[in-house]
């Protein structure tokens, strides 16, 4: 089923979802990662994305500080995208903040959305000065005041997620949704109880990094030296340096094989894997940088891996994570 309920709310949205950390136009430490997309190109992912069957957008304050939530806007105002037919995600900001930040700095987020409203707003680390409860109460705050319809978190660990959602519940309200690295490189979530919580409790785990930041598209290994023409940060990353790239080839290799089986690419039956492995309880958003990235992504929703595929990429995926 390509979609998924959303936490326990009434919304229904797709299985894959657009990140739009990469339309941060080079604006702040964090939106330099990436380097920059031209506004054509990131108005053209969004279409393509759309028309795939992408109902759905994640975004965040740190993302540019604030422009990756202009431009999304602004692209889907461009294509005439009506605020009923999408539903946007979008992140507080807690480094070295306090929880009242959370109402002061919200109407940022609507003046950049504007005319989207913001369904989904997401504590986006632990890193706050205050307690959970702190925040969920201003959270809350904006649910009851109608500005937003459902309340998620990222990067919690299973004793933070817990209190969260007990803490909402308190307030008879429900954790909607964790936002989590999961991809065949790194499973934690699997390991550390929150995939089994998030699934108990009807809440969603929104993946990120569906493709190990590219790495699992097999591009790298194919092309030596491709990382290095590559803008931003990532280039400097550990994961692509030439050691660890040999250290996940059979993964690749296995991809790449699947892949070929299915007429399709590897960084599609990589992304395939993410959201079907799981079940409902898994969504990804992912983030393409072109056109056609973002087609090729979406075109992941329209058809199926076998348990005996699944199985071969469980077993090589634990192989080069160092899972048992
Ligand atoms: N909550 C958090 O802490 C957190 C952290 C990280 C990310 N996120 C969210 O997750 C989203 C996605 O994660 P991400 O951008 O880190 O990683 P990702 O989606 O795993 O990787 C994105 C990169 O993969 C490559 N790619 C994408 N689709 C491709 C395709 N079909 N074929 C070949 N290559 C493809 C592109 O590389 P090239 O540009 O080199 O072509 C692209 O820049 C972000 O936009 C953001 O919304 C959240």
């Amino acid at each position: 089923m390509n979609n998924r309920k959303l936490g326990n709310s009434t919304y229904l949205i797709s299985s894959i979802g657009l990140g739009c950390w990469q339309f941060s136009r080079n604006h702040g430490l964090v939106g330099s990662f990436w380097g920059e997309m031209d506004e054509s190109t990131i108005t053209a992912v969004i279409q393509e994305s759309l028309q795939g069957g992408v109902n759905w957008f994640d975004t965040a304050e740190v993302y540019g500080n604030g422009m990756s939530e202009q431009m999304l806007s602004a692209s889907l105002q461009h294509l005439n995208e009506k605020k009923e037919d999408v539903v946007i995600a979008t992140k507080w900001n807690p480094v070295l903040r306090f929880a009242n930040s959370i109402e002061k700095t919200f109407c940022d987020r609507e003046k950049n959305l504007s005319p989207y409203p913001v369904t989904l707003l997401q504590v986006h680390s632990p890193a706050s000065l205050s307690s959970v409860e702190s925040q969920m109460q201003h959270m809350a705050g904006l649910v009851r005041n109608g500005r937003i319809e459902c309340i998620g978190v990222s990067n919690f660990s299973l004793p933070r997620m817990r209190k969260t959602h007990e803490v909402l519940q308190a307030n008879r309200l429900a954790l909607t949704s964790n936002q989590m690295r999961f991809n065949l490189l790194d499973r934690s979530i699997e390991f550390n109880g929150v995939l089994d919580y998030a699934r108990q409790n009807k809440i969603t785990i929104i993946a990120y990094s569906p493709l190990a930041q590219g790495l699992l598209t097999g591009r790298f290994h194919e092309q030596s030296g491709l990382i290095r023409k590559r803008s931003g940060f990532r280039k400097y990353l550990p994961a692509f340096q030439a050691r660890s790239l040999g250290r996940i080839s059979p993964l690749i290799t296995v991809l790449r094989e699947i892949a070929e089986e299915h007429k399709l690419t590897s960084a599609q039956i990589a992304l395939r894997w993410v959201i079907q492995f799981h079940g409902e309880t898994v969504v990804a958003i992912q983030g393409a940088s072109t056109a056609k990235q973002a087609q090729l992504n979406a075109a992941v929703m329209d058809f199926e891996l076998t348990a005996k595929e699944l199985e071969v990429l469980d077993n090589t995926s634990r192989m080069v994570s160092r899972i048992p």
